[in-house]
């Protein structure tokens, strides 16, 4: 053989005699080789099992689903290049023209921009529901309803809503019910359990847990999730091997990592509670929140996220946010490292001052994603920023 042929072909396939991997390797592969036409021949029709193209299949992404199914609790998990991605292909595998999306109005923002500005040209329509409407979930669904789409706990007022009646409304109605579990994670929220449908996450934030991969997961019961990966398959947002393999990884540490983002947490909320700076303090773990009873009945941790709301505004959170040494001024979430946003500057940006009220969202607003650092640094890193307020 030629050096070109033999670069190309040795060292491929290397046997791995008797003993195997402890860990899935990263099978960086695109396709699949078969031994002959008949191998491909029982593939296709089903008698044997073999991967063909990594688009339709790849082994390091089903083992990283296998362990995503486990802790969801569900029959079957699929995996995406993004949040955005599970979101899409769920909403366009599911729906065709003339059907209704009910969706929660406190929404993630990509969310809200594919049904109000894609599926909208494609005849799928949708109502925006305020979260107190869907305390009484059987009267917003309409005629047409297909799917209702919603959140707990919202973004960034940490609201929630109650999860098991919207899903037994929507089961009693022959409609689909979709939680986006991605603050809460399947630790702290089995949302399956409640009787829900489908749960969406996006995997970039807890379940990665390192702010290093952008990933999306959907999982529920086999006979939802198999069409749905025929729709994955045709629209092609799927999760490459090398961020599955990270996502892998980190799930083994998953329960782990949630209870140490809900203990931090909850010390961060305690401990400034009622700081002289701070209008309030939303956390759904605080006694006072007004959601706290809904999340303590369905919420095992109250998770890794907090919302502090500065008394004097907006010019004095941009001066404690600018303050800030160990709270990394990023968006997103749910990564080792804390992280704080401000909603005025991204979740809600650009809204009128009516907008920002009828979202429950004030001007002062610092959302912080509690990592996994010491609690009394974290403290001790807010109060000294909170003294620029
Ligand atoms: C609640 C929620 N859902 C969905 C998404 C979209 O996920 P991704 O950015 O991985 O596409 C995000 C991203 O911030 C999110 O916070």
């Amino acid at each position: 053989m030629g050096k070109h042929t033999d670069l190309i072909h040795a060292g491929e396939r290397v046997s791995l005699g008797e003993s195997e991997p402890l860990t899935t390797p990263i099978y960086e592969t695109s396709t699949f080789v078969f031994p002959s036409a008949q191998a491909v021949e029982d593939y296709q029709a089903g008698r044997t099992h073999a991967y063909l193209y990594s688009r339709y299949e790849n082994p390091t992404v089903v083992g990283v689903e296998e362990k995503l199914a486990r802790v969801d609790g569900a029959e079957a998990a699929i995996t995406f290049s993004s949040g955005m991605a599970a979101i899409a292909t769920a909403l366009l595998g599911l729906l065709k023209a003339g059907d209704e999306v009910v969706c929660s109005a406190a929404i993630y923002g990509g969310t809200f921009h594919i049904l109000e500005d894609l599926l909208s040209r494609f005849g799928i329509r949708h109502r925006f529901v305020s979260l107190e409407a869907l305390g009484t979930p059987a009267a917003v669904l309409g005629p047409d309803t297909r799917l209702v789409w919603f959140e707990s706990p919202v973004n960034p007022t940490l609201r929630c809503v109650e999860i098991a009646p919207v899903a037994a409304a929507c089961r009693a109605a022959g409609v689909w019910s979709v939680v986006d579990n991605t603050f809460a994670s399947p630790i702290n929220q089995p949302v399956l359990s409640m009787g829900v449908d489908l749960s969406m996450q996006s995997a970039t934030k807890y379940l990665g847990g390192h702010s290093d991969i952008t990933a999306g997961v959907l999982s529920g019961s086999a006979s939802l999730i198999g069409p749905l990966a025929r729709t994955r398959r045709l629209l092609g947002g799927v999760l490459d091997p090398q961020p599955a393999f990270a996502l892998g990884k980190s799930l083994k540490t998953l329960p782990l990592r949630v209870a140490r983002h809900n203990s931090n947490a909850l010390a961060v909320a305690e401990a400034l509670e009622g700081h002289p700076a701070l209008a309030a303090v939303h956390y759904p773990g605080l006694p006072g929140h007004p959601d706290h009873a809904i999340a303590k009945r369905q919420m095992s941790g109250y998770g890794g996220m907090v919302c502090l709301d500065v008394a004097a505004g907006q010019a004095a959170a941009y001066r404690v946010f600018d303050r800030l040494r160990i709270f990394q001024r990023a968006a997103s979430l749910g990564g080792a490292e804390s992280l704080c946003s401000l909603p005025v500057l991204t979740s809600q940006y650009g809204l009128t001052d009516a907008e920002l009220a009828e979202a429950g969202v004030t001007r002062g607003m610092m959302r912080l994603s509690v990592g996994l650092e010491d609690a009394e640094d974290l403290i001790a890193d807010l109060r000294q920023a909170l003294a620029a307020a």
